[in-house]
């Protein structure tokens, strides 16, 4: 299925990232290469890209969309974690890197994973096909107080317990398979947190961090981006959950190499959430490489 992807904060990320012509860049989340093809616009006419994305079908249409930049960007089908080791062995060095995490609308609507839960599809959430565990294989498998930890960690999810024996109860009657019978036992479970969220929200969200190692990934990163900024350069980060910006915040002020440049996130404006929803929830923080 063809679904399109809304970057957010575009204008905000180029602006932060003082992207020029001849600078170079990376970008961990390549997607379906909305920014990468901003930036690459921006640094024209001879800026460069390094592109990072692990899902396969995002990767080659994003190839696609930038193929008019052909000869100004190398894309690599790996995870953003192995972003800093793979750039210094090329001894390369960037003047900005963007990290734009999260779902794409194409990972939600159309890879047919499991990620929503207005969908009936095998309950799969791997970003990237080659990791071996899968959400089935998480709430099959688990143990309650493993479910219930889970659902604390990496939803936040008040109602974990609840949740948890809704989820234990359902499957010693028969295997969980699809993201709509999930979506039903919580359903049937606890009422939605507040109006306009399905009671699922935060369910499917820890699911999907813990089957994406998405916490281990970004702090992972964290540790190792400095190295391949150059003096000055900049790290701008656009996060959609607290666990990630709480992430972001710290690592940002407590790594001496790096300068804060946002005191508080930068968010998008009224018209941008207005023309894209998804915008809603996300946060920008940037930090610049300390020029000694
Ligand atoms: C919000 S989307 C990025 C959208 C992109 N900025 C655009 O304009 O199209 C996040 C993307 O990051 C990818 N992703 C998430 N974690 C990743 C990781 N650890 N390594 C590589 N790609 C990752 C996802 O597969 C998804 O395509």
């Amino acid at each position: 299925m063809k679904v399109g992807h809304e970057p957010v904060l575009v204008r905000e990320v180029l602006e932060w990232l003082a992207v020029r012509p001849g600078g170079w860049y990376a970008d961990g989340t390549v997607g379906l290469g909305g920014h990468s093809e901003a930036i690459l616009r921006a640094s024209s006419p001879d800026g460069f890209l390094f592109g990072f994305e692990w899902d396969e079908e995002s990767l080659h249409q994003a190839e696609k969309r930038l193929s008019p930049f052909a000869g100004r960007f190398r894309l690599f089908r790996a995870n953003f974690a192995e972003m800093p080791q793979i750039l210094a062995r090329e001894g390369v060095q960037v003047e900005g890197i963007l990290l734009d995490l999260g779902l794409s609308s194409f990972l939600l609507k159309g890879s047919g994973r499991g990620f929503s839960f207005l969908r009936e599809e095998p309950l799969d959430m791997r970003m990237d096909t080659r990791l071996r565990i899968t959400a089935r294989d998480l709430v099959n498998r688990l143990s309650y107080p493993q479910l219930v930890e889970l659902l604390r960690n990496y939803g936040e999810e008040p109602r974990a317990a609840k949740i948890a024996r809704a989820i234990v109860e359902a499957r010693r009657k028969k295997r969980i398979e699809t993201s709509l019978e999930l979506a039903r036992i919580v359903e049937k479970a606890v009422r939605p947190r507040k109006r306009g969220e399905h009671p699922a929200t935060l369910t499917f969200q820890a699911l999907r961090i813990a089957v994406n190692r998405e916490l281990e990934n970004l702090e992972h990163f964290l540790s190792r981006a400095p190295e391949i900024l150059k003096p000055g350069g900049r790290l701008a980060i656009i996060s959609f959950h607290s666990l990630e910006d709480r992430m972001v915040k710290r690592a940002f002020r407590e790594d001496p190499r790096l300068r804060v440049l946002t005191r508080k996130p930068v968010r998008p404006s009224e018209d941008e959430v207005r023309r894209n929803p998804r915008a809603r929830s996300a946060r920008l923080r940037v930090a610049e490489r300390c020029r000694s």
